[in-house]
């Protein structure tokens, strides 16, 4: 991409350029941080007043029957199903990503006896290593970590479960999903697959590459809100064997049947815990039902390019000026999100977002721009990376107030 005026003409070529008046946004921003927390669509405001005035206000308890808020689990799990090529009954929405992760490597551990190791790469992200470790602690198990380019070498016969990150969440480095899959299990490993920055950013086909187990995150390209509860699948294969080590009464067999002891549900549902969060399930179904009205392959595509586009004009405008970029050139390995290292990357950062460019900052040094296809444009890659480039030639980011760090980066 070389001009503004190309730009503007692909935004004017996209198909999916409707879809931002789909959303909420602050006018004079660019917001290039969906990959964090996505952006808030205009249906969900009225989705969730009419949950809190009807449903909760007039009906009150009788809205777990009568507006199916039990089911909310499942019903919305059944969408995500749709976008990560599983079938509707492989996957529950429930938890948190971090709870979901406990709960399946637990469970994977557990259903291989004599194989004690969760294997994972270094600088996956901690919630995943820390949840490992917490599993690896309370079931006697240990934590292996390998890295990516030695990960399928470091498979053994003690290896029982491998956790990896689809989407890296600093570099967007994509693993090959069906290759992986088939090595950990050519070694008797299951897989884990945490799909917090793939679910809705990429095309996901978790039952052809005959994926063991999988969660993700409901508030980054699912545009579920701020803590929206998180996905879980469980390929059908596997539901019978596994159990949940969280085994509240929401995962019972018969919750309100009140018996005194545990008996796990049928299939998927014994991976759920406690009560589900009723707002947030209907704040992440109108996120999801937006994504599942658009055109999938045109998102994705459309993603790559927005990367590409990001990647091209911060080269060519930026050069000389201390960006090295940390993400996969190639489109198809990566995800929908590009990092640049630079030595003063927190205070650019807080430049870029005091002009109206919000992405974010990874320790130590990483400035990271989400691509988010529903509600970017050319037009704002161009004019993002334009005020980067000002912000570096001027020195703008060298000002005291950018240099103070925030408790959230
Ligand atoms: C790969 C990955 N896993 C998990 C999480 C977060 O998990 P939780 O929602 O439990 O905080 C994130 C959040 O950014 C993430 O990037």
């Amino acid at each position: 991409m070389k001009s503004l005026d190309e730009a503007r003409a692909l935004d004017a070529a996209d198909p999916l350029r409707t879809y931002r008046d789909a959303f909420d946004l602050p006018a004079g921003e660019i917001y290039l941080d969906g990959n964090s927390l996505g952006a808030l669509p205009r249906a969900t405001v009225a989705r969730l007043a009419g949950t809190v005035r009807g449903e909760w206000g007039r009906d009150l308890i009788r809205s777990w029957n009568k507006a199916g808020w039990i089911d909310a689990p499942a019903r919305v799990g059944g969408k995500i199903a749709q976008l990560i090529g599983a079938q509707a009954h492989e996957v529950l929405v429930a938890d948190s990503t971090s709870v979901n992760l406990f709960k399946l490597l637990a469970a994977a551990v557990k259903a291989q006896p004599g194989r004690r190791v969760i294997l994972s790469e270094p600088g996956n992200f901690p919630t995943d290593l820390y949840v490992a470790q917490g599993v690896a602690e309370t079931l006697g198990a240990e934590l292996r970590l390998a890295p990516r380019e030695a990960i399928v070498e470091a498979l053994d016969e003690d290896v029982a479960v491998l956790l990896l990150t689809h989407v890296h969440y600093q570099s967007a480095a994509m693993f090959d999903m069906a290759a992986i899959t088939r090595a950990a299990q050519a070694k008797g490993a299951l897989v884990l697959w945490d799909l917090s920055h793939s679910a809705g950013a990429v095309a996901v086909d978790l039952n052809a590459a005959n994926a063991d187990l999988a969660v993700g995150c409901g508030y980054k390209y699912l545009n579920g809100g701020p803590g929206a509860p998180a996905f879980l699948f469980v390929a059908e294969r596997h539901q019978a064997a596994l159990r949940s080590p969280l085994s509240g009464w929401m995962g019972h067999a018969a919750p309100f049947d009140f018996g005194d002891d545990y008996a796990p549900g049928e299939g998927i549902s014994r991976f759920l815990c406690g009560t589900p969060p009723i707002l947030g399930l209907a704040a992440l179904e109108e996120g999801v039902d937006l994504l599942l009205g658009a055109d999938l392959p045109a998102l994705y595509a459309k993603g790559q390019a927005l990367c590409s586009a990001f990647i091209d004009v911060v080269e060519d405008r930026c050069a000389g000026l201390g960006l090295t970029l940390a993400t996969p050139r190639e489109g198809a390995t990566r995800g929908s999100h590009v990092s640049f290292r630079h030595e003063q990357g927190w205070p650019i950062m807080q430049a870029l977002i005091a002009r109206g460019v919000i992405g974010d900052f990874r320790a130590p040094d990483i400035l990271r721009f989400g691509f988010t296809p529903l509600y970017v444009g050319f037009e704002d890659v161009w004019n993002a990376a334009e005020i980067l480039r000002d912000i570096l030639t001027t020195g703008a980011w060298d000002d005291p107030a950018f240099h103070a760090r925030a408790a959230v980066t």
